[in-house]
């Protein structure tokens, strides 16, 4: 084991009622860059989630009753901790899940954005008070706390995708037990150490990692003393929790899958479409739900497109994102590895051209960027999630047929479009069925801009004015003065 490359305040415990516990197993996590274990974490059986969940239960009235600005305080503490240990965070990410270094520090970033973020909105939660219309009452509205709130989240954003969740539940006075994912949880429990030396107090959050995410949160969201789900991750998996939390008639925040279209139109810069593109595509290695999957560009630009973003892929050094000087990493596993070679297979039995570019290291969950040309709209990679550095380019000659196109998905996560100009990126743009849409953007995540999906995408915003709502319960109180 290589544990000396773990930061020193790394915890591989169970957080449970403010203290960490070794757990009655162990859970290996795997470095994807090198295939070592890295280190062993506890995992968590049915019981240990119940007791995780016991914590959080007796932790809530007191916390829900905490100064709001009490609440902040603690959260901004975490943000200051955070952020001048960034490069402890970073290197977590990087280490178990594989990313390169820039990609991690600027996860590490962003994550830290929710604890001031929500540390802001903790004290500006608004009621309302008005006279009902008939005049016979006055009608009063204010927002409780929900309860103990049950988190998972995904490996691709191990640290963000946490404190994405995290934040605005203690803001709203919520309590937290938080599964991460089993491939990165060493980041999630090094996330719960910065909130517990922020004064977050005892049972507030508590961390389960384990082996069996499927048991172990079945019993947690089967207790009646769970109030609400938020989950980030793979759209069947959210289906079936779906059918879970309707047992209970839980609320739950869905952050689900998403098959971007990212949009050349005729008249566009390409130079900056490409420059967007490398962002919208390669930023994680395309493991990002936001990830660019599927090019519509137009018959005009295609040959200048692909030429470009095929130069910049191939200046790309490819590598450990240990090193620094590397910008695309691992995948974060082998099994995402060979999920991606696989769609690489179908996408060539569906007539499209594999285009490789540069190389890679063998040893690794390593994976070259592919341009995939010739690609029809409809056949496998326009329709499913890649998840990694693939590039199918459609090409198109009729702008409202690019918009069916980029409609034409059960998915409504985010949208890319490069114009002509602002006003044709705009009107293009409140075309397209998407939570979120870019107008000559490559990323758009912002801990202040409400962030989530239409259709399949998911339910609910996370970030914003919104995210703590998720986390809230409005109640009406009616008054006769
Ligand atoms: P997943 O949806 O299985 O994993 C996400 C989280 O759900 C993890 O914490 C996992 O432990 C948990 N989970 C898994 N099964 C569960 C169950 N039965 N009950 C409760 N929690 C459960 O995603 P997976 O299998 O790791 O990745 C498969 C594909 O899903 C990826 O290739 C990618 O295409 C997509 N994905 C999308 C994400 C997104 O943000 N949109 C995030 C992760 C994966
Ligand atoms: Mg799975």
């Amino acid at each position: 084991m290589t544990t000396s490359l773990l930061p020193p305040s790394t915890p591989t415990g169970l957080l449970i009622g403010g203290e960490w516990s070794p757990g009655r197993a162990r859970l290996p996590v795997v470095d994807p860059a090198t295939l070592e274990t890295l280190a062993e974490v506890a995992d968590a059986d049915v019981g240990d989630g119940l007791d995780a969940v016991s914590s959080a239960r007796d932790a809530f009235e007191p916390w829900a009753a905490t100064r709001p600005r009490a609440r902040a305080e603690i959260l901004r503490n975490a943000f200051e901790i955070m952020t001048a240990e960034i490069e402890d965070c970073a290197r977590l990410i990087v280490l178990e899940n594989g990313k390169a270094w820039n990609d991690a520090i600027g996860e590490a970033t962003y994550a830290a954005e929710f604890f001031r973020w929500f540390s802001e909105e903790a004290v500006r939660v608004a009621g309302g008070f008005r006279e009902s219309p008939g005049g016979d009452k006055t009608i009063i509205t204010d927002h409780v706390a929900a309860g103990v709130a049950y988190l998972i989240t995904p490996w691709n954003f191990p640290a963000a995708m946490a404190t994405r969740k995290l934040a605005p539940a203690l803001a709203a006075g919520c309590t937290t037990v938080l599964k991460p994912a089993e491939q990165t949880p060493l980041t999630a429990l090094w996330v719960g150490e910065v909130l517990r030396r922020a004064g977050a107090p005892a049972g507030t959050v508590n961390i389960v990692t384990t082996s069996q995410p499927g048991p172990v949160s079945e019993a947690i969201l089967a207790d009646r003393r769970v109030a609400t789900l938020s989950f980030t991750g793979s759209t069947p998996i959210g289906k079936l929790l779906l059918a879970q939390t309707a047992q209970r008639v839980l609320t739950s925040s869905m952050e689900l899958g998403g098959n971007a279209p990212f949009l050349v139109l005729e008249g566009a810069d390409v130079d900056e479409a490409v420059a967007g593109a490398m962002v919208a595509k390669m930023r994680n290695g395309g493991a990002a739900c936001t990830a660019a999957n599927r090019f519509y560009v137009h018959e005009s630009l295609a040959e200048a497109f692909t030429g470009r973003f095929r130069a910049e892929l191939a200046a790309m050094a490819v590598g450990p994102g240990i090193d620094r000087a590397n910008d695309l990493g691992a995948m974060v596993s082998l099994d995402e590895r060979d999920k991606i070679v696989g769609l690489l297979e179908q996408a060539e039995q569906d007539g499209g051209r594999l285009d490789p570019v540069g190389e890679v290291p063998e040893h690794g969950a390593f994976i070259a960027p592919h341009m995939v040309h010739d690609v029809a709209h409809g056949s496998t990679l326009t329709r499913q999630e890649v998840f990694g550095p693939v590039i199918p380019v459609v090409t198109f000659d009729d702008q409202d047929t690019a918009i069916e196109m980029a409609n034409d998905t059960e998915y409504g996560l985010i949208s890319y479009v490069y114009g002509r100009d602002k006003g044709v990126g705009i009107q293009v743009g409140r075309r397209l069925r998407a939570g979120m849409v870019a107008i000559d953007r490559g990323v758009l995540s912002d801990a202040a801009a409400p962030f989530g999906g239409m259709k399949e995408s998911g339910l609910g915003r996370e970030g914003g004015f919104h995210g703590i709502h998720e986390f809230l319960e409005t109640r009406y109180l009616g008054v006769t003065w």
